[in-house]
């Protein structure tokens, strides 16, 4: 591959699978952008929540007032070289750690499936994509956002190796759960993930399936570089 031509590479799979640390790595080591389109929903959920949108235990959103607010709603990615992470912004304001928890997790499914929020995700992230040079996780990124990827991957691992992974992840920056109470949520989510109507978690035809329940970081980047070598020369 010359640097020259650049490419997009579009890693879909299930919650918690490691989409983001594979996506993050790759496109560090190709100098590519990288989208968490995951944190994306995560802010218009944040969002609904915080202006009373969203009754969670009866699994409603007031739809008609999110849409009449989508305007409203800003949504951009800044780095933090403190951190060394790139943080998500919500109408300017950095939401990085208000949308990792629980309280989102359990809100996003009933956000992220409506199909005016999808709309207005996925014309953000074409937009963000047309350059190339980028790298983009999440669900529906190599069926409906940029179904000419370049590469696809599909992740997945047991649904127990990432409620593990995520557990640690939570622990570590001092989130109360339980690993009984994440495997749940994983679990509930994979299957309104899979089962919804709008742009339902699917592989593309053309996807590589990667699961990486038994595989290091490092074998997993290895992986997906030597397919993007063979792919692209
Ligand atoms: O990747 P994540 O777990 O942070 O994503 C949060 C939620 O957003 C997930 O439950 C499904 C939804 N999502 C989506 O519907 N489409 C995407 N492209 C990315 C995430």
């Amino acid at each position: 591959m010359t640097s020259k031509q650049k490419i997009i590479i579009a890693i879909d799979g299930y919650s918690s699978s490691g989409k983001s640390t594979i996506a993050k790595a790759i496109a560090k080591h190709l100098g590519y952008k990288y989208i968490d389109s995951g944190a994306m929903y995560r802010a218009v959920t944040l969002y609904a929540l915080q202006n009373n949108l969203v009754d969670i235990h009866h699994h409603h959103v007031n739809e008609e007032k999110l849409k009449s607010l989508l305007d409203e709603i800003n949504i951009n990615f800044r780095f933090n070289p403190e951190k060394n992470r790139q943080e998500t912004y919500l109408n300017q304001e950095n939401v990085e750690d208000e949308i990792r928890k629980m309280e989102v997790s359990n809100a996003v499914s009933i956000v992220s499936k409506l199909k005016f929020v999808r709309e207005k995700m996925v014309r953000i992230q074409q937009k963000m994509g047309k350059e190339k040079g980028i790298v983009m996780d999440g669900r529906d990124i190599g069926t409906v956002v940029f179904p000419d990827a370049e590469i696809k991957i599909f992740m997945n691992a047991n649904a127990e190796v990432r409620a593990e992974r995520r557990y640690k992840e939570l622990k570590e920056n001092n989130v109360d759960v339980s690993y009984e109470e994440i495997l749940e949520n994983v679990k509930k989510r994979d299957h309104l993930d899979e089962t919804r109507k709008e742009s339902p978690l699917k592989k593309a035809k053309d996807a590589i399936e990667l699961n990486n329940s038994n595989m290091t970081e490092k074998e997993q980047l290895q992986w997906i570089l030597s397919l993007i070598h063979e792919r692209m020369n």
